[in-house]
């Protein structure tokens, strides 16, 4: 089995933030870049978080290199010291050595303006102790839990400290840029070997969760559609469906689907896919059962 399939199989390690790990995202990133002519140059997830595409990709060596952005700092601390600091094997000791208690994390949770490699620390406890791994401000924590395991229920550190050291096996794949996605898509856009995977914050509205789940949720979505409409390689967008995102996939004449699906709530919600040409994605669902 491969580092990457593990890494997936498993739903008790490190993702940062989100919007639900996007994991059944995979089996149709694999798809979409086997459609593609050859293989990218460069992948680039402008809006990383969790970065669980990115980080597939670059295991199954499916692009020569990946390139993930994150603007957040906390987040954005854990992929800075992984990758441009080598600070896997430290990271992945606090985690194997860190007792959790209640006691424990606010005491960690309280060091104000920590060194780069204590807020990544951080990142990851608050991720695992918060309800739903959100970061943002205001984050309740765990009570109950999943099985009534409270703060534990999802603390499994031998997985994460091995999920850490396996990132390090292939940090020379990744670079990760501090800062704002859009930025990066802008000096990407003229390189058609350079392929997008974007997956910002939605629009945030009553019904929809940017706002609460993200401290930076703030993304001027028509400049977005129009830099990628603009680009010479190819990009895939997704978005929880809302109607004024298609419209504007509509006004940038993209193709788009919307994916039927359950949350860790089991609500129904629809996940919008928008591409320049979604037909390998309609003939994957021809062979597969809806997502
Ligand atoms: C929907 S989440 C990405 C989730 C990710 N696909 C995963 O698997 O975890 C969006 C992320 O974009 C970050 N973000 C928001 N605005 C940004 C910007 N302008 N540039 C880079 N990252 C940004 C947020 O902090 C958040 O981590």
């Amino acid at each position: 089995m491969s580092v990457c399939r593990m890494w997936l199989q498993s739903n008790t390690g490190a993702h940062f933030a989100t919007q639900a790990a996007k994991t059944w995202l995979v089996p149709k990133i694999f798809a979409w870049l086997h459609s593609l002519p050859s293989a990218p140059t460069l992948f680039v997830e402008p809006f990383a978080g969790g970065a669980i595409v990115g980080l597939t990709v670059a295991f199954e060596g499916l692009a020569d290199h990946v390139t993930l952005v994150e603007l957040d700092e906390q987040v954005g601390a854990v992929w800075e010291l992984l990758i441009n600091q080598k600070g896997a094997e430290w990271l992945a000791q606090k985690v194997s050595n860190f007792m959790l208690t209640s006691a424990s994390v606010d005491q960690l949770l309280e060091i104000q303006d920590p060194a780069l490699p204590d807020l990544a620390f951080q990142t990851l406890i608050r991720n695992r102790v918060n309800r739903g791994g959100i970061l943002a401000k205001g984050a309740g924590r765990v009570k109950q839990g999943e099985n009534g395991r409270g703060l534990h229920s999802r603390w499994y550190p031998q997985t994460l400290a091995r999920r850490l050291r396996e990132i390090d096996t292939i940090r020379d794949k990744l670079t990760f840029i501090q800062g704002d996605g859009m930025d990066v898509i802008r000096q990407h856009q003229h390189k058609e070997s350079t392929i997008f995977f974007v997956d910002p914050p939605y629009i945030a509205s009553d019904k929809q969760p940017g706002r609460r789940l993200y401290t930076h949720s703030e993304v001027d979505h028509g400049h977005l559609f129009a830099m990628l409409s603009a680009s010479r390689g190819e990009f895939l967008i997704t978005y929880a469906a809302s109607e004024p995102i298609i419209e504007l996939a509509k006004a940038h004449g993209l193709d788009f689907l919307a994916l039927p699906m359950k949350n860790t709530h089991h609500a129904r919600l629809s996940e919008l896919m928008i591409g320049r040409d979604l037909a390998w994605l309609r003939r994957l669902r021809g062979r597969t059962a809806p997502a």
